[in-house]
């Protein structure tokens, strides 16, 4: 089938056009290269450069009438949000909506959103943490992912769009951008690689959910076939702190600075995973990747890029 991956020059939708490059469908991407590039458009896909709050993006609808449209283009920062509440909300909520919008115009079969679950839940109740926990970001950018969700309930409900949101737990993997300012699993192995020191926020022990990016590539994968109209956790259940991340990448990489401590990070949830048994049962889907192996893959691609 014809899909359009909006955010495909970026970490995560890269690997997601690939792997419906894989499937055999013809892929499309719509990206603004605003932290996506060039280089990580896969061999097969087509890139049009524009951004999706353009007339060309409509222009675009109008010329590829894609049957599913795959929605990774956002600003995916945390730190950014908290600097720049009005245009983080630009992008991700009112960008979310314009792809509503024009999924509902040209007729689109389904839209699978990507958000997110490490930002979305808050201070969790309860760990794991299920799809029906109450939704309180701590920071801008889990409100505005969050907006994005409403203005796809809202036009499931009123226009009949189509839709599954996957809620990802923190991405980790090839390609993810060690320069930018999410991901600490990229940062730190870039910064081992050259020798230089990390800096861990807060005292370490905040324990989060990492998920491999070919696992989340393979979640959107099943939802061009299931899902429909459902909200899914995707994670692996478990937390690890980031003093035993930083441990892992120092043996793997063989660094020998120490890492140093700085103060926690403003909006940073402490703890939290995902019980992913929805992804299970509806999906059919369940992680593969286990975190030393998807480090060892991680390392070996930062070693080359
Ligand atoms: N990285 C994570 O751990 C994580 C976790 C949960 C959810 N997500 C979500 O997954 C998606 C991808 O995140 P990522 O980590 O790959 O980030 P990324 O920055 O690598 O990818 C985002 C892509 O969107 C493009 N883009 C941004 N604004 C655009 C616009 N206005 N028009 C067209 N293209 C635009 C960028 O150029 C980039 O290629 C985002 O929606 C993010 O919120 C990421």
């Amino acid at each position: 089938m014809r899909i359009l991956v909006t955010g495909g020059a970026g970490f995560i939708g890269s690997h997601v056009a690939e792997a419906y490059l894989a499937a055999g469908h013809e892929v499309h991407i719509l990206d603004n290269l605003s932290t996506g590039h060039g280089r990580n458009i896969p061999q097969g896909a087509t890139l049009h450069v524009a951004d999706m709050l353009s007339e060309e993006a409509r222009s675009l609808f109008a010329a590829l009438r894609p049957e599913v449209v795959n929605h990774h283009a956002a600003q995916a920062s945390v730190k950014v949000s908290t600097a720049d509440a009005v245009r983080d909300l630009a992008q991700n909520g009112g960008g979310t909506a314009r792809i509503c919008e024009l999924a509902v115009e040209f007729g689109v079969r389904k839209l699978i959103y990507a958000s997110t679950g490490g930002a979305l839940y808050g201070d969790p109740e309860r760990l794991p943490v299920d799809e029906s926990h109450p939704i309180r970001p701590l920071s801008n950018y889990g409100n505005s992912k969050r907006v994005g969700e409403l203005y796809i309930d809202l036009f499931a409900r009123e226009r009949g769009l189509n839709a599954t949101v996957l809620r990802y737990a923190n991405a980790y993997g090839p390609r993810q951008d060690p320069n930018g300012e999410a991901g600490v699993i990229a940062i730190f192995t870039g910064l081992m690689l050259e020798g230089r020191p990390v800096t861990i926020d807060g005292d370490g022990e905040q324990m989060k959910d990492y998920v491999y990016v070919g696992d989340i590539a393979r979640a959107n994968l099943a939802a061009l076939a299931a899902g429909d109209g459902l909200a899914i956790n995707i994670g692996t259940g478990q937390g690890t702190p980031v003093n035993a991340i930083a441990a892992a990448l120092q043996s793997a990489t063989g660094s020998a600075a120490a890492a140093v401590h700085g103060p926690p990070r403003a909006g940073d949830v402490r703890n939290i995973w995902l019980d992913c048994a929805l992804a299970g049962r509806e999906l059919n889907w369940r992680p593969e990747v286990g975190l030393s192996e998807g480090i060892a893959r991680t390392i070996e691609w930062a070693r080359t890029a």
